[in-house]
């Protein structure tokens, strides 16, 4: 079953977008936009590509160790995922917990497309019914939380790094809010792509083939389609850099050019070079996802790694409030 009564409305894109973009010290624009159709089956391809090692890293910890996770689970309840995709890498834990306990699955998924097709994807596990919501992380959790029966627990799955997509105090006040939905017992499996050499981060995000490049473009291609704006998308170019202070890969499109554009009757002027930053993709030390839980009302029980890719998988359980 899928719930879909919270799309995100056109006039907040507009007004995010223009927001964005008016702002005076660097114009950016919300990276939870990357993933509409186009966007999130240019992501599931980036996922495929030899330089982006992420998405096979959490694929081998989860195939090794599905097992040991599902242990860690004490209690019967439902299993809610913060932005599923398209559930490929979801179906070893489910099936590990499906093979100790009957389990509802609520995948939360802002595109619509990777909502159907994750539901799909994971239709033939046996025990294992599938509830959907297509909205935003937080309200997905809630409403999925408020089917809650009494004496079930949750585990919520935070994958692939999305994590990394918040700036790092803003990834910690969402962990608070996961928790404030939680209750003690509950718990957050979470994935976060580890610190590595700049170099073999910057391939990952500007791959030889171009589909990063793509997936950054379209951005731009979806406010054309959606709000009726004229960006020349030939007239713009991928960027991407590494900022070691913050220890974040950040995406930005570049004007090559002076250039004015047109959103739903205002006006945005770039300079040549002038970039609009898309995305940030932070990267974690091992010791600071324990840290980060103690301080949000977890305790961090146990971490799986990847030693190719470095990259960790953390089970945080919720401790009840002092
Ligand atoms: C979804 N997220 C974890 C990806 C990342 O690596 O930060 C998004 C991405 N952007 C470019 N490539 C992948």
């Amino acid at each position: 079953m899928l719930i879909r009564d919270a799309t995100i409305p056109v006039r907040s894109f507009v007004d995010e977008v223009c927001q964005g973009l008016g702002n005076p010290l660097q114009k950016e624009l919300p990276s939870k936009y990357l993933y509409d159709e186009v966007g999130s089956a240019l992501f599931e391809a980036i996922t495929r590509l030899p330089e982006y090692g992420l998405t096979r890293a959490e694929e081998r910890i989860l195939r090794r160790y599905a097992a040991n996770i599902a242990d860690r689970l004490p209690w019967h309840g439902m299993v809610v995922e913060l932005g599923s995709g398209s559930g490929k890498k979801t179906r070893r834990i489910l099936e590990a917990i499906a093979r100790r306990r009957e389990t509802t699955y609520c995948p939360v998924e802002i595109s619509s497309s990777a909502l159907e097709s994750c539901e799909r994807e994971l239709d033939d596990l046996a025990r294992v019914s599938i509830v959907g919501f297509e909205t935003e992380y937080l309200d997905g959790l809630r409403r999925a939380a408020s089917r809650r029966r009494s004496g079930e627990g949750i585990v919520v799955l935070f994958l692939g790094s999305s994590i990394g997509n918040f700036h790092r105090s803003a990834g910690e006040d969402f962990l608070r809010e996961i928790r404030h939905t939680l209750a003690p017992g509950d718990a957050v499996l979470l994935a976060t792509d580890l610190e590595k050499p700049m170099e073999r981060l910057l391939a990952a995000y500007d791959d030889a083939l171009g589909v990063t490049a793509l997936f950054n473009l379209n951005l731009l291609a979806r406010i054309n389609r959606e709000l009726g704006a004229d960006f020349n998308l030939s007239r713009f170019s991928h960027q991407v850099r590494y900022n070691s202070f913050e220890r974040r890969i950040e995406m930005h499109l570049s004007a090559l050019d002076r250039q004015t554009v047109d959103i739903d009757g205002a006006n945005f002027t770039f300079e040549r070079d002038e970039t609009i930053c898309t995305e940030h993709c932070h990267k974690y030390t091992p010791s600071e996802v324990p840290q980060m839980a103690e301080r949000t009302g977890f305790e961090c029980v146990e971490q799986w790694f990847d030693q190719e890719w470095p990259f960790a998988e953390s089970l945080l359980m919720a401790v009840p409030a002092p």
